[in-house]
């Protein structure tokens, strides 16, 4: 257990310390760095899902003035490691999904760069190929990087004694994640290796990935990313984006080489969320308590490289059950690689499940929230290990109080409003808690300041801010003696902003620093004192399951005529540890229910099997929330600390909003209208 850190900045909703920057267009993102004299890189994208180029006509392409280089497989340089195929651009002819990178051109400008790519001609010998992701794939197999399967008890057996039983199959579709800053690359190599300014999550691990890829040293590749505007996930790791564009910049003659990519590629390029089928089975006694939770699910993943996404997970742990069965499939297709997108896992895994407790709930003529109460472990179904708190029974209840949860309608249907079906709708939420290794330095100097350094990153979830309080507290000074630098390798090693870790790594990180430099400088230090250190291990980590929790409460209107789905109230109520800021941790938990809304409605990306692409590639066709889908989106959370999880007494909260919260938009339209509605999104067709 962690001492915890007094607070004095720590919790108020200090206001963003990059704001000022940014609403006078004076933080630069990647692509605005100033650099000396850029060359401009538009890729070429292969048009066949499978197979090779035969030949690759570049000499029109060559022929547009201001057109410097046209890169192709055959006469890139090489990679030093081409282990990661997704990353290994430019290394051969084979085509493994349509849109890959084929080729690159650099030029003076974006516009000529882009013209002369259309002109590359590409000859191609194409393979049948299969893009057809379906439960009954006749070649599902298991991951080989992810969770095992569980099997506790006999779920078969269980479910033919259950006085109740759900067993329906629940899909989520492939969903983008969309981040306003597409994905932008400024590489520029000198004697000293690679510099990156890039739109990243996080600027060490890039370096750790990228370095090998090119025969580098890690200090060989510096990587700069002050301010980022938005990821979910799809800037957690680099993608081809970037490998592209150091290339190109081998080639540049020592010209800065400039990528952005386009709304459309990034539909491509950047990861997204796979699909997922869901074949879920819940069987109770009587009174309401599961004796049997089945979860089965098949997703998709790339033939050139192997993404998880492990939906599994909270059915292993969000109930008590003596008979449990969790398994995932895979459907390797040759299709674009998925990667990352909040709450990987956790997000799509909570959706059919959690829809299957209203479902059992009804049939044990119980509330949902009551059935919730009657099923809560004692200790973590998945590990046995004792919580460090679990007090998704105290978020329900808080939810229900101030949601007004004795308004939903006793039977589906029953409350009207002219041409308007209104129902409410609850689903548990959830979020695991890690802490991952991060380093801070806190130096002293002669105007009064305090120097913090990390190298975090800000992808707009306001890190500049939260770990400016954090410091301000560490050293017991106002926040305004803090000078905070982030977002750069040549700080000291931070963790990637996501799996919602960043805070707690990086705040103990500079706790740690603090605490050292208090501890041998006293409170007046001498100027140029100066410390560094990370955060020591704590076994706390390994002894509990730690993880946030909470519950999303909706009220839909469903129209009769049209089926139209709105969404005029939602709340969530979450136990996330203590809040750091209270402003920049509001954005968060309704950000993410706002992308849930998204998701419950809107927001699904529709693979062309014959063709092996999405084709609904921009904001025309894929649709997220906007202002008009947004109306009262509330959060709250718990007043606590939990001192297992560090000396913040923080977990994360970065994803928990967007967890469960389609499962309560899709339980308030069965409250609405008696419409089970088990394939998202919640498109107005399927309420006709
Ligand atoms: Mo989050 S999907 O872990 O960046």
């Amino acid at each position: 257990m962690s001492e915890i850190l007094e607070s004095t900045e720590i919790g108020r909703p200090m206001v963003r310390q990059d704001g000022p920057a940014k609403v006078r267009g004076l933080a630069p993102y990647a692509y605005e760095q100033p650099v000396q004299d850029p060359l401009h890189l538009h890729p070429v994208q292969s048009t066949i899902a499978l197979g090779c180029i035969v030949s690759i006509d570049t000499s029109a392409a060559e022929a547009l003035p201001g057109v410097v280089a046209v890169l192709t497989h055959e006469n890139a340089p090489r990679l030093a490691n081409t282990d990661d195929a997704e990353l290994a651009v430019l290394q051969g002819h084979e085509v493994g999904f349509r849109g890959q990178f084929i080729g690159a051109v650099l030029a003076e400008s974006p516009e000529v760069a882009r013209q002369a790519a259309a002109a590359v001609v590409v000859d191609y010998e194409a393979e049948e190929h299969d893009a057809d992701f379906r439960a009954d794939h006749p070649q599902l197999t298991e991951p080989n990087a992810a969770t095992a399967d569980t099997f506790d008890g006999d779920v078969d057996t269980a479910l033919r004694a259950a006085a109740h039983t759900v067993e329906a199959t629940y899909t989520t579709p492939a969903e983008h994640n969309n981040p306003m800053e597409p994905h932008t690359t400024i590489a520029l190599w000198d004697e000293r290796g690679l510099t990156l300014y890039d739109s990243t999550q996080g600027p060490h691990p890039v370096r750790q990935t990228i370095a090998p890829v090119f025969g580098l040293q890690p200090d060989q590749v510096h990587v700069i990313a002050p301010h980022i505007g938005g990821g979910f996930g799809s800037k957690g790791l680099p993608h081809a984006n970037v490998v592209l564009t150091a290339l190109a910049a081998q080639r540049s003659g020592g010209r800065p080489v400039k990528l952005a990519l386009t709304r459309q590629q990034m539909f491509t390029v950047a990861g997204y969320r796979t699909p997922t089928i869901q074949q879920v089975r819940l069987g109770a006694d009587d009174d309401g308590r599961l004796s049997a939770v089945a979860m089965d699910a098949v997703e998709q993943t790339s033939k050139i490289k192997e993404f998880t996404e492990e939906s599994g997970q909270p059915a292993r742990m969000m109930y008590a059950t003596p008979n449990r069965q969790v398994t995932q499939r895979l459907a390797r297709l040759d299709i674009p690689v998925p990667s990352w997108m909040r709450a990987p896992g956790k997000c799509p895994g909570m959706f059919g499940p959690e829809v299957a407790m209203d479902e059992i709930a009804e049939a044990c003529a119980l509330d949902p929230i009551e059935l919730r109460v009657r099923n809560e472990p004692e200790s973590d179904p998945e590990t046995g290990k004792p919580y460090s708190s679990r007090r998704l029974l105290d978020c329900l209840a808080e939810g229900a109080k101030r949601f007004g949860w004795d308004r939903r309608n006793a039977r589906p249907g029953q409350r009207v409003q002219g041409r308007w079906r209104v129902g409410l709708g609850v689903a548990a939420s959830t979020y695991p808690f890690l802490r991952q290794f991060s380093e801070a330095k806190v130096s002293y100097s002669a105007d009064g300041t305090y120097a913090v350094h990390i190298g975090a990153a800000d992808l707009g979830t306001g890190a500049w801010t939260a770990l400016t309080q954090i410091a301000a507290d560490a050293l017991g000074v106002s926040a305004h003696r803090i000078r905070l630098e982030i977002g750069d390798t040549a700080l000291p090693v931070a963790s990637v902003a996501g799996g919602s870790s960043g805070t707690a790594s990086w705040g103990a990180a500079i706790i740690a620093a603090a605490d050292e430099f208090l501890a041998k400088f006293g409170v007046e230090p001498d100027p140029g004192a100066e410390v560094q250190t990370a955060a020591p291990r704590d076994s706390a980590q390994k002894e509990y399951a730690m993880h946030s929790f909470g519950a999303q409460f909706a009220e839909v209107c469903v129209n009769v005529d049209t089926g139209e789905v709105r969404v005029p109230r939602m709340l969530g109520v979450f136990s996330a540890g203590r809040i750091i800021n209270a402003g920049t941790a509001r954005s968060q938990f309704i950000g993410g229910m706002s992308m849930g809304i998204g998701m419950a409605l809107h927001e699904q990306s529709v693979m062309d099997a014959r063709f092996g692409s999405f084709v609904n590639h921009d904001f025309a066709e894929y649709h997220v929330p906007a202002n008009a889908d947004i109306a009262d989106v509330d959060a709250v959370w718990l007043d606590e600390v939990d001192p297992l999880a560090g000396p913040l007494g923080a977990r994360g909260i970065g994803e928990i909003g967007i967890v469960g919260a389609a499962a309560a938009v899709a339980n308030a339209t069965y409250n609405a209208t008696g419409i089970r509605v088990r394939d998202l999104p919640l498109t107005p067709d399927k309420f006709l």
